[in-house]
Order: C-alpha cells, then sequence, then structure tokens
C-alpha cells in the first residue's frame, strides 16, 4: 500500500462517496479533474482502489474520453468555440490567430511554461457574441465569456495571457484593437 501522502487523502476524500461495481468510474474521474484539474498517476492509483480496478483500466476508461488530461492544466486556458455560428464568423481564423501568438501547432496545447493553453469548445448557445472564447482558470474554477472577436482582439489577448497578464487585463486588451 503506497505511503498515504496529503495529496493522497485529498483524492481520497474526493472519491470517498463512489464504490466498486456501481458504474461510478465516470463520476469518479470527474470529481478528481474538476477539482484538480487533471488525473495524476496518484490520483488514478487512488480511484482503482476505491472502485477495485487496476490503474491500467482507469487510465484505458479516460484516455477514451477527450475532456480527461493527465498533465496539470494551465494556468489559464482559452476555450475556443468550434460551432457553426462562430465558424461562418471566422471562428478558424480566429484559432489559427490565438495558437500562432502561443506558438502552439495544434488544440489542445499549453506554452511550455504553462501560464496559457488552447482547449476545444462547443457551442453553448451564446451565438449573439460570436465568434467567441472562454477564458477559464482551473485553479479558481473562473469562466469569462469573450465575444464579439475578430483575429487581431485575439492576438492581443493570447499575447497577456503568454506574458502573464491577468484574466481582467488581457480582456481590457481586446477592447484596444
Ligand atoms: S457557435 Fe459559438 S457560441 Fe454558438
Amino acid at each position: 500500500m503506497p505511503l498515504e501522502t496529503e495529496a493522497r487523502a485529498q483524492i481520497r476524500a474526493l472519491v470517498a462517496e463512489f464504490r466498486p461495481e456501481h458504474g461510478d468510474l465516470l463520476a469518479a474521474m470527474h470529481s478528481v479533474q474538476h477539482h484538480l484539474g487533471y488525473l495524476s498517476s496518484e490520483a488514478m492509483e487512488v480511484i482503482a482502489e476505491q472502485l477495485g480496478l487496476f490503474p491500467a483500466e482507469v487510465y484505458g476508461a479516460a484516455s477514451f474520453y477527450e475532456e480527461f488530461r493527465f498533465t496539470p492544466p494551465a494556468q489559464t486556458n482559452i476555450r475556443w468555440c468550434s460551432g457553426p455560428a462562430c465558424r461562418l464568423k471566422n471562428g478558424g481564423g480566429i484559432r489559427d490567430a490565438i495558437l500562432a501568438t502561443l506558438g502552439l501547432h495544434d488544440i489542445p496545447g499549453d506554452t511550455e511554461d504553462g501560464r496559457a493553453g488552447v482547449i476545444l469548445g462547443q457551442c453553448n448557445g451564446a451565438c449573439e457574441l460570436a465568434p467567441m472564447v472562454w477564458l477559464e482558470q482551473p485553479s479558481t474554477h473562473r469562466i469569462e465569456f469573450v465575444g464579439n472577436l475578430n483575429a487581431a482582439r485575439a492576438v492581443r489577448m493570447a499575447r497577456a495571457l503568454r506574458d502573464g497578464a491577468t484574466i481582467e487585463a488581457s480582456i481590457e486588451e481586446t477592447k484596444r484593437a
């Protein structure tokens, strides 16, 4: 049995309500990722212990779904809306401008220093703001919509995040273009 570290105890508390053979695996993984931002190997071990599975089974299930990540999330994520209204209004150009500014090639991706990342989003019905992204801070669960973007605004916002600006300051930057 591995040493019960503080981190391990925290993960154990997050999954304490889940039971073996109750179809709880997905909910347990969601609970951990929601609170910690990703599924560490330690987290997958604890989930496996809790549900009477092998860690490889937990990893196998998690890797089947795009939403689970196995490395710590970026400080701020830009969730790019891939929905039809945003695409019609040059959402693809916005995505490319953001990726180029952050030195990334694809979604999902994080800058090397972990300050900013880009992840895929789906339409959430706020199409009047198209083209849009959400700025998400995993450590605080804060989410801000940034709509009516164009390439110049997107570049200013991404540059600010890349350089360590706060979410507020990064949104302010979009108003300067
Ligand atoms: S398509 Fe982007 S918010 Fe609806």
